[in-house]
């Protein structure tokens, strides 16, 4: 009953919109977070019908259930899995299943279908997550691309090459490609299983997407360089800095949260990195003068936001608008403080920013207002063909920079996240390189 009940809690929280449900089911710390995260999603994903067939069979008032634990005990009892508990919680809804089963096929007759998933509506019979392809990154501190490739091989998937072009990411079953841009990331069909294979167990593969591996392969600190990744946990991005770094130089990561830092120990340690230096401190505490600090010439800066961008944790359920505005105001002004402060680093060279959020608060304005701020650093815009607007317009991406003394360069990777597997970013991300091999260091 564990699961149901911290399923139950978690959509409770997340429909007071007091956090993403990623970052909700991640904190809670339950044992099982493969299986409480599927639970909640789907819940989440069949909501408006689940609360219909609560309602209807008036199953709150004959078992004094509250809403949210109904509604994931109804989906595993109707849609899922079967029930997971015992005891009088499985009698109690029992008792009650043939009325709610006949509720559930009332429904789909006088909709006209005859699936659970053609219940849902069009858009989200089947989400951007369920299409996305499975994004692996090779841990370059312990193993080699080739002989993680060789390995899966061995275990009967089947490589196909380099990818060459986006139709090239569509994989079916056990075949595998490697990235059209990001040699160490390994591409496999959606939702293919990696979390119990020796390979993730042992360290040699990060399960990591594409999105979230821009920023440090972006910030590109040579190996012996000085680097801070500001806010840190749960570590995926500190990990992929110091496989760049080659465990050589000094990796100082900061988190507020010591419950995540501590899983971020965790994971380094099993990622073999050693160059690293975990401070549970609030980032915007550190003293950019600190001795320590003299040398950082390289900043991650990932701060927590909305999340609205995360494909498969997209909630849109209808937040209050003006809780929804407060909420993005707070965050962009949390998010500015920490851009102004990385930027009194005083050798600084370059740094990245990025978030998963599609809101325009948590980007663009948050890159210009730091502009205003900081009259010093030099707006560079690219244009580039969006998808998003049906191949039509041209969508302004941001990127900063300030060429001497130092060769300061803040990118604006918000956006990768959502629209990853869409030519919108691969055309921006097309141009990151562009851009990037042409830099001086
Ligand atoms: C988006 S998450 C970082 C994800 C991480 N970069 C990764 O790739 O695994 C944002 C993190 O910022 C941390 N955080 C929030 N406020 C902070 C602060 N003032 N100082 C340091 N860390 C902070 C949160 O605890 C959270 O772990």
């Amino acid at each position: 009953m564990a699961l149901y009940i911290k399923a139950a809690e978690i959509l409770q929280k997340a429909e007071m919109k007091q956090g993403a449900l990623k970052t909700l089911v991640y904190d809670s710390k339950f044992p099982s977070i493969k299986q409480l995260f599927a639970l909640v999603c789907e819940t989440q994903k069949f909501s408006s019908i689940l609360q219909e067939i609560i309602e209807s069979t008036k199953l709150l008032k004959h078992t004094k259930l509250k809403m949210t634990l109904a509604k994931v005990l109804v989906y595993d009892l109707l849609i899922g899995q079967g029930l997971k508990c015992g005891g009088t919680w499985k009698a109690k809804m029992m008792k009650h299943r043939p009325r709610l089963q006949a509720e559930l096929a009332r429904m789909k007759v006088r909709r006209k279908v005859s699936r659970n998933e053609d219940l849902l509506p069009a858009s989200a019979q089947q989400t951007p997550g369920d299409q996305l392809p499975r994004y692996v990154r090779m841990n370059t501190l312990k193993t080699s691309v080739e002989d993680a490739v060789d390995y899966l091989k061995r275990d009967g998937f089947s490589y196909l090459g380099q990818a060459l072009k986006l139709d090239n990411l569509t994989l079916k079953n056990k075949d595998f490609v490697m990235d059209l841009h990001l040699p160490e990331l390994l591409v496999f069909s959606p939702k293919t299983e990696f979390h119990d294979h020796f390979l993730y167990k042992a360290g040699h593969i990060i399960l990591q997407d594409k999105a979230s591996c821009l920023p440090a392969y972006l910030l590109d600190p040579p190996p012996g360089s000085h680097v801070i990744d500001a806010c840190a946990a749960p570590g995926n991005k500190t990990s992929h800095l110091a496989a760049i770094m080659k465990n050589r130089g000094r990796l100082f990561a900061f988190d507020l949260d010591g419950k995540r830092l501590a899983t971020m120990s965790t994971l380094l340690l099993r990622a073999g990195v050693t160059c690293h230096q975990l401070a549970n401190q609030d980032f915007l505490k550190v003293d950019t003068n600190g001795p320590q600090y003299k040398d950082v010439e390289y900043i991650l800066l990932d701060p927590s936001c909305s999340g609205s961008g995360m494909v498969c944790l997209r909630d849109d359920s209808a937040a209050h608008p003006e809780e929804e505005k407060a909420r993005l105001a707070s965050l962009a002004s949390f998010q500015l403080k920490c851009l102004n402060h990385s930027l009194r680093f005083p050798r600084l060279k370059r740094l990245v920013y990025s978030t998963c959020s599609i809101h325009s608060q948590e980007n663009e304005e948050v890159i210009a207002a730091c502009l205003q701020q900081n009259p010093n650093f030099r707006y560079l815009l690219c244009k580039c063909t969006s998808f998003l607007d049906s191949c039509q317009n041209n969508v302004p991406f941001h990127m900063l920079s300030q060429c001497h003394p130092h060769s300061i360069c803040l990118f604006f990777s918000a956006l990768f996240t959502f629209y990853l597997h869409f030519s919108f970013n691969l055309c921006v991300f097309d141009q990151f390189l562009c851009e990037k091999s042409s830099w001086d260091r």
